[in-house]
Parts: C-alpha cells; sequence; structure tokens
C-alpha cells in the first residue's frame, strides 16, 4: 500500500508545470498585461484607475508599498465583519450567562445578586474575541479569496506563472462597465506593458457554478478531517495512556489501606508492626499485667520542682479527684456513683515505692482502670510526686512548718 502511495506521489510530482489544464473556452475573462519593474506596475493600477475601472486587480510577486492608493483602494472591508460579529459575541456571551444564572439557575451566593456586570467580564471577553477572530478569518476568505469561488480563469496561465516569479502584472475583467478590447490594450501599451494576453475562461470555470460544493473538493475535506481526527486521537491516546512519565498518578503498585491483598498469607493488605518494634519518643509498658511486686524497682525519673508539683497537682484535680477527692481521702465528687476507692493516705500506699503507684495508673486496679491514655508518663510521675506532697501535708513535722516558712 505504501508503494502505491509513493508511486502515486511521484505521479503528481511528475505533473507538467507549464501546461494548461482545461480546455479554454471562446469566452474572454480579461485583458492581462506584464511590466518588468515596480514602479510601472504602481503607475499603471493608477492609470487603470484613474480612468475609472473598478474590476480589475494586479499581481506582484510580494507586497508593494503603496498599491494600495494607487489601486485607490477604500480600507478593507473585513473590519466591519470583525466588528459586528465581535458585538454579537458580546452579546450572546452576556446573554448565556445571564439566562443561566439569573433564569435557569439562580443560585444565592453571599447575598451576591443573581446576575452582575464584573464576574461575567471573563466569558464576555472570550466570546466577542472567539466570534471576531473566526468571523475574521472566514471574512477574509470570502471578501478577498473569493471563497466559494475556488478556481479562477488566471490559474495554469503563462501570465500567472510570470507574476509568481519576477514580474508585474494587472488584469481588468471583461465583466468591468468601461471595458472594450481596443480601450484597454491601448492603455497598457500607453503605461509600458512589454507584453499584452488574453485570458479566457476555463471550460470548468463555466459549466461547475460552485466548485467548493464539487463531489471531489467536499470529500478532500471531510477525508482531511476524519484523517487528522483519528490520528489525533491515536497520538493523544498514545502520549496519555502507555509513555512513562504521562502515566496516571493513580497507576502505582501498592495496596491502599482496607484493601485486601493476594499478596500476604492472610490475605489483607495491612501489616501489623514487626514484633518488638518501639514507635519514636515512645517507652512500652514492661509491666503491663504482671503483679504489682514486681515493679517496686521502678524509679520516678522526675526531680520534684514547683513546676513538676503544680504540673502534678492540675493533673490530679482533673483525673484522680473525681474519685479520690482532692486531698487523696477518697471522697471524691463521684460519692455513691462508683465504689468508694481507699484513702491514699494509708500505710500501704505511704510504704509503697512510686513504681507501686505507678503502677496502677498505668494498669489500674481492680475496679480502678487504667489511667494510661489519658495521662502521659510524665504526668504520671508529676502525679505522684503531688501525692507524696499531699501525704506529707497530713501528717507534717515541725520540721516541714518550719521549711515551709
Ligand atoms: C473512677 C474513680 C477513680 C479515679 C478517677 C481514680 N481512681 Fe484510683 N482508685 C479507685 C478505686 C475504686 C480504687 C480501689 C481499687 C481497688 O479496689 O483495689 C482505686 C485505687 C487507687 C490506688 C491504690 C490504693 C490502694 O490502697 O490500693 C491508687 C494509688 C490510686 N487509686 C491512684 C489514683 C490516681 C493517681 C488517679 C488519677 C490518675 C486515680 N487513682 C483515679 C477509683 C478511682
Amino acid at each position: 500500500m505504501i508503494k502505491k502511495l509513493i508511486d502515486k506521489l511521484n505521479e503528481i510530482n511528475k505533473f507538467d508545470r507549464n501546461a494548461d489544464n482545461g480546455e479554454r473556452s471562446k469566452k474572454l475573462f480579461g485583458l492581462a498585461a506584464l511590466y518588468e519593474t515596480p514602479n510601472e506596475i504602481i503607475e499603471a493600477a493608477a492609470v487603470v484607475a484613474g480612468k475609472g475601472y473598478e474590476k480589475f486587480d494586479v499581481y506582484t510577486p510580494y507586497p508593494l508599498h503603496g498599491m494600495d492608493d494607487a489601486m485607490g483602494m477604500d480600507k478593507p472591508k473585513v473590519g466591519y465583519v470583525s466588528f459586528i460579529f465581535g458585538l454579537t459575541g458580546m452579546c450572546l456571551a452576556l446573554l448565556m450567562i445571564g439566562w443561566m444564572s439569573g433564569i435557569d439557575y439562580p443560585n444565592i451566593i453571599g447575598g451576591k445578586p443573581f446576575f452582575s456586570l464584573p464576574p461575567s467580564i471573563p466569558i464576555t471577553f472570550e466570546g466577542t474575541i472567539l466570534l471576531t477572530g473566526i468571523a475574521t478569518v472566514l471574512g477574509m476568505l470570502v471578501l478577498f479569496n473569493k471563497l466559494p469561488k475556488i478556481d479562477s480563469p488566471l490559474n495554469d496561465t503563462d501570465f500567472m506563472r510570470n507574476v509568481s516569479s519576477d514580474k508585474y502584472g494587472i488584469v481588468i475583467q471583461t465583466d468591468d462597465d468601461l471595458f472594450t478590447e481596443q480601450d484597454v490594450k491601448n492603455l497598457y501599451l500607453s503605461t509600458g506593458a512589454y507584453n499584452v494576453q488574453e485570458i479566457f475562461y476555463r471550460e470548468s470555470n463555466l459549466t461547475t457554478k460552485t466548485p467548493l460544493f464539487d463531489k471531489k473538493f467536499i470529500s478532500a475535506i471531510i477525508g482531511t478531517a476524519v484523517v487528522t481526527a483519528v490520528v489525533t486521537y491515536f497520538i493523544v491516546n498514545f502520549v496519555l495512556y502507555s509513555t512513562v512519565p504521562f502515566d496516571w498518578m493513580w497507576v502505582q503498585p501498592r495496596i491502599d489501606s482496607q484493601s485486601p491483598s493476594t499478596f500476604f498469607p492472610n490475605n489483607s493488605g495491612m501489616r501489623e508492626p514487626v514484633n518488638g518494634t518501639v514507635a519514636r519518643g515512645f517507652l512500652p509498658y514492661e509491666y503491663k499485667g504482671l503483679p504489682d511486686s514486681s515493679v517496686k524497682l521502678l524509679a520516678n525519673p522526675l526531680a520534684v520542682s514547683k513546676e513538676v508539683l503544680e504540673r502534678g497537682q492540675d493533673r490530679f484535680n482533673i483525673y484522680c479527684s473525681p474519685c479520690h477527692g482532692y486531698f487523696g481521702e477518697g471522697d471524691g465528687r463521684l460519692k455513691g456513683l462508683f465504689p468508694k476507692p481507699p484513702t491514699l493516705h494509708s500505710k500501704k500506699v505511704k510504704e509503697w515505692t512510686d513504681g507501686n503507684i505507678y503502677h496502677v495508673i498505668t494498669n489500674g486496679q481492680n475496679v480502678m482502670p487504667s489511667y494510661a491514655e489519658q495521662v502521659s508518663r510524665d504526668d504520671r510521675w508529676a502525679i505522684i510526686h503531688y501525692i507524696r506532697a499531699l501525704e506529707r501535708s497530713k501528717d507534717a513535722s515541725e520540721q516541714d512548718v518550719e521549711l515551709a516558712k
């Protein structure tokens, strides 16, 4: 198939550039003249325009300064097209926003009006330039390039070959009111044309009314659109889905939390920490569930200070006093609602090491629950210092009183 295509391309390339493709009719399209220099053509154009001809055009290999004036051309009309369509785009955008946010789906947002101009400016701007842009391009094609005419009798002529290379040409059409062959020829010669030739319509110019609707042309357009769409579709898909850096982020070799995984023997995606793992800044309690005799050696790591005692008092009043009372005498505010705890001033607790009390707070004891979740390690030790202070205050010696002063 590719070989066939290459053959076809070669065939097209062998196309004879100097041949006139298509039969010429006997009907005259216009008279053409060729000039050697840009100055000559500008003068010639000025003379032709000055004589009152209107249906004429000038052909040069590159734009010539001063040609617009010489030809007596008005300002290009495409500006009006742009303006009218720009205005239309603006009105359509405003109508759309007004209808959507004011009538079709009015939403109260912070008490603002349903429709107001400032927030509508961006869309209005977009609508305006969208229609302006499209209309300018289409207007240019229709007004200047004479769409839907796509085939000019000038195509494939010797005249066209010259003016698209290094000569300057002018054509006055026969349908101009002032056109007579003799007058035009004389005019050309008097302005210094080195060649004057007749341009006849091609048969196809006369038979095909609007070549734009020619079957071949239409199918070429549709074919191009389809090919472009298909190619774009595949390229975009290729770029988005199959190349590595543009992979979707959610395509990852990972297991979401709570989701199963056949990779592990128990089919659970989430793993427990390895045995013996210790979280940062956390010391596991070694005596969990053990009898209190084994915790005797646990020592209070905090030194007594005013701050520590105050912190201990604060935490004790919050967490312990509801049951144990503000002074640890077992007369808390939950009297009658919860089993009455023993006093903390008993011989037993007084003789306990700090480790024993720590164990009760951390582990709980009988009906008293563990306070490990609510009270941090350091706060527990601070509470113990405070309990010691309570005990000492209940049973103060002469010396303590002196010290307190
Ligand atoms: C919900 C009420 C309640 C709270 C709050 C509470 N305890 Fe207790 N606590 C008790 C009870 C009841 C006992 C007696 C447990 C038993 O039967 O052995 C007890 C026992 C104790 C004992 C052992 C006393 C002994 O003679 O065996 C200590 C020490 C103790 N609590 C300290 C604390 C500290 C410190 C706090 C604050 C962090 C606290 N408790 C909070 C109810 C409470």
